[in-house]
């Protein structure tokens, strides 16, 4: 039988947005591999494998590292609810779009979300955290972005992850546009919770999302009052299907995304992670020189510029007319590269 002609025709894109990336025609092929039942003994090796190569990237020894179904918001989502429940204290750490979305999920949650607005453009002040830790009382869960994709702030987590400790807090950090692009150093820095997507800088496919918790993290869940408010984020019941002996069915995993993040986990540790993130590094620098010398401002302190390349945002897209964007987004249609959805659209950067 002739094979079927394909249906969809999607035009090639240069994508230089914070992601989705152009991933390795090798990554595609990996999706392409034949679908595995989501019980099949020859997939659980697999998965085991992508929680190896998670803990490498990552920097931890953790157990329950693996990757949940959904992308980086599924992650943000399933880091907060799994260790929040209705009247706990978080203090969220806000520079950014991003961070007032991790304060809106811990609000959804029924937390009592304490927000530390810093000033964006630059990373929170961790003076201003360990204040905010003193007035609120049992705070259980201090968050943070560690890459604000809109602002292109990188935002030292040391400090802070040593205020988290003494206050007997669990540090929770965003690494979307971090995971695959610079160090995160989970263990090194003692963080508790940690979740990425994997189409950004891990250079796989949309649709999943890495996430790793500490036992202190786990231990937290196990004494929670009340099950986990999201039945489908599970992390102690993903774990069960992930690692458990016998696997327990949870949900029909994304075979084709996995296979795909195996492949992009597999390259990045073929270059070494440490040499990509010196690339990522040498790429960044260059382009946040080459917008200066257009004239253009980067939002981000120059002490605080994010390593990887693409999330440069500059204060003239404040000013911006929605006219301009248009015409400039027309312009890169026509020469087949895709922009940062960035502009004024909202009175922010997004
Ligand atoms: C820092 C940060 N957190 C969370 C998200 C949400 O990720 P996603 O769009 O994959 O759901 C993004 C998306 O760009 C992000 O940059």
């Amino acid at each position: 039988m002739e094979p079927a002609a394909l249906s969809v025709h999607p035009p090639a894109r240069f994508l230089l947005g914070p992601g989705p990336s152009n991933v390795d025609p090798s990554v595609l092929q990996a999706a392409a591999a034949p679908v595995l039942g989501h019980l099949d003994p020859a997939y659980f090796p697999i998965l085991a494998q992508v929680g190896a190569g998670l803990r490498r990237v990552f920097g931890t020894q953790n157990a329950l590292t693996l990757a949940m179904p959904g992308t980086g918001f599924s992650g943000m989502e399933a880091a907060l609810c799994n260790v929040l429940e209705g009247g706990d204290t978080i203090l969220v750490g806000s520079i950014g779009y991003f961070g007032g979305k991790m304060a809106e999920i811990g609000r959804r949650c029924g937390a009592n979300v304490q927000t530390l607005e810093g000033v964006w453009g630059q990373p929170l002040d961790p003076t201003a955290v360990a204040q905010a830790l003193k007035q609120h009382a049992h705070v259980k869960v201090v968050a943070l972005v560690l890459a604000e994709t809109s602002t292109g702030v990188l935002q030292p987590l040391r400090d802070i992850a040593r205020l988290a400790r003494e206050h007997d807090a669990l540090l929770l950090v965003d690494a979307v546009t971090a995971l695959g692009g610079m160090p995160v150093g989970v263990d090194d820095l003692a963080i508790d919770v940690c979740y990425s997507c994997t189409q950004k800088c891990l250079g796989a496919l949309p649709g999943l999302a890495p996430i790793t918790f500490s036992e202190r993290a786990v231990s937290a869940i196990q004494r929670r009052k009340r099950p986990v408010q999201s039945w489908y984020l599970d992390a102690l019941a993903l774990a069960e299907y992930w690692y458990g002996s016998p696997h327990a069915y949870h949900h029909t995993s994304n075979v084709s995304l996995v296979y795909a993040l195996h492949q992009a986990l597999a390259l990045g540790e073929q270059e070494g992670w440490e040499a990509r993130y010196a690339r990522h590094l040498q790429h960044g620098q260059a382009l946040q020189a080459g917008l200066e010398a257009m004239g253009l401002e980067l939002f981000a302190a120059p002490s605080h510029q994010l390593p990887c390349s693409p999330p440069c945002a500059f204060r003239q897209a404040l000013t911006t007319p929605q006219s301009a964007w248009r015409s400039l987004s027309n312009m890169a249609r026509k020469l087949a590269v895709a922009l940062a959805n960035i502009g004024a659209s909202s009175g922010g950067l997004a």
